[in-house]
C-alpha cells in the first residue's frame, strides 16, 4: 500500500498569521484506505492545519500535493471539488432541516442533477436514507426527520455518509468523538473504519488517545505547531502517546506533582482558580 503516492501530502508547510508563527515545517501524508490520526493539545495548531488542507487558509510556505502533484486550494470550494471533505465537531448540519434536505445542501443543481433544480423531497429523502443505511446506520429510516432530533453520533455519521456519497477521497474529521459518550463514540469509530474500508484517506483529529488507537494506521503528534512525533500503529503504547501529547511531561511526573501538592496542602482547601 505504501508504494502508492499519497492522496494528500503536506511538504515543509509553514503558516504564520502576521508575526505569529503557528505551524512549522509540517510534513504529513495520507493514503487511500488509511487513517492518519493527528493528536495534539489545545492550541497545538490542529485546526489551523486542517484549514490549510480544506482551503480555508493558505500556507505561508511549503507545498500541498495530491496524487503526487502540487495543488493550490485557494477556497473551501476548490478543496471540496478536489474531493477533500471536512466534517466539523457537530457534523456541520442544520438542526431545523430534515435529513433529506440537509443531505443536499450546497449541492447546486448542475446538469446531472435534474430533479434537484426543483427540490424533490421524495427522491432526496430516498437517496439520503439509502446512503446513510449503506453505512450501517439502520436506525435512520425517515428522511423527513429533523437533523436536530438525531444523536451527536448519528449526526456525525450522517455527515460522513454525505461526504462519501458526494465522492470525497479525503475525509477530515475534526474531533468527531469529542462531545460523545462511549456508545456514540464507538458508533462513529465504526463509521470511520467503514470509510477507510471504502478506500478513503481519513485524517482524524482528536485529543482522545484511545479513540485514535481504535482506528489509526499512522499517528502524528503536534506540539506548539510542529510535528513532535510521527509513528505507525503498534509502535507506541497508550502511555507513551499520552506522554508525548503532554509535551514530554510524563503522566507519572504529573501524578507525582499532584500527589506532592496534596501532601503539602493536606487539610487545606485548594486555591481558587
Ligand atoms: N487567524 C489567526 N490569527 C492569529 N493566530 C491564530 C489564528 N488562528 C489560530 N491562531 C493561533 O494558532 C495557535 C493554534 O491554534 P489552533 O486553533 O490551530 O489550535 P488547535 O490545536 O486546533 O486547538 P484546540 O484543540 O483548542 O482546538 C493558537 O495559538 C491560536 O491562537
Ligand atoms: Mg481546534
Amino acid at each position: 500500500m505504501s508504494d502508492k503516492a499519497p492522496i494528500l501530502a503536506l511538504r515543509g508547510v509553514n503558516k504564520s498569521f502576521g508575526p505569529i508563527d503557528v505551524l512549522h515545517d509540517i510534513n504529513i501524508e495520507v493514503r487511500a484506505g488509511e487513517v492518519l490520526c493527528l493528536l495534539g493539545d489545545n492550541g497545538a495548531g490542529k485546526s489551523t492545519l486542517i484549514k490549510l488542507m480544506s482551503g480555508v487558509h493558505q500556507p505561508t510556505s511549503g507545498k500541498i500535493e495530491m496524487d503526487g502533484a502540487v495543488v493550490a486550494l485557494p477556497t473551501p470550494r476548490a478543496a471540496s471539488e478536489k474531493g477533500i471533505a471536512t466534517v466539523h465537531q457537530f457534523g456541520g448540519t442544520f438542526p431545523l432541516m430534515s435529513i433529506g434536505r440537509s443531505f443536499f445542501v450546497g449541492v447546486e443543481p448542475t446538469k446531472g442533477w435534474g430533479p434537484f433544480k426543483v427540490y424533490d423531497r421524495k427522491t432526496a429523502n430516498e437517496i439520503a436514507v439509502k446512503a446513510v443505511q449503506d453505512f450501517g446506520i439502520t436506525r435512520i429510516d425517515d428522511g423527513d426527520r429533523l437533523v436536530g432530533g438525531l444523536s451527536g453520533g448519528e449526526r456525525q455519521s450522517l455527515a460522513i455518509a454525505r461526504a462519501v456519497h458526494f465522492g470525497a477521497r479525503v475525509l477530515i474529521l475534526d474531533e468527531p468523538t469529542a462531545a460523545l459518550g462511549v456508545k456514540q463514540a464507538a458508533h462513529v469509530l465504526r463509521i470511520v473504519n467503514e470509510a477507510k474500508r471504502r478506500g478513503l484517506a481519513v485524517i482524524f483529529i482528536t485529543h482522545q488517545v484511545m479513540h485514535a488507537m481504535a482506528v489509526g494506521d499512522h499517528f502524528a503528534v503536534l506540539i506548539r505547531g510542529a510535528i513532535a512525533a510521527d509513528f505507525k500503529k503498534g509502535e507506541r503504547t497508550r502511555e507513551e502517546i499520552t506522554d508525548l501529547m503532554a509535551g514530554g511531561e510524563t503522566m507519572a511526573g504529573l501524578e507525582a506533582s499532584i500527589e506532592g501538592y496534596m501532601a503539602d496542602h493536606a487539610g487545606h482547601p485548594p486555591p481558587a482558580v
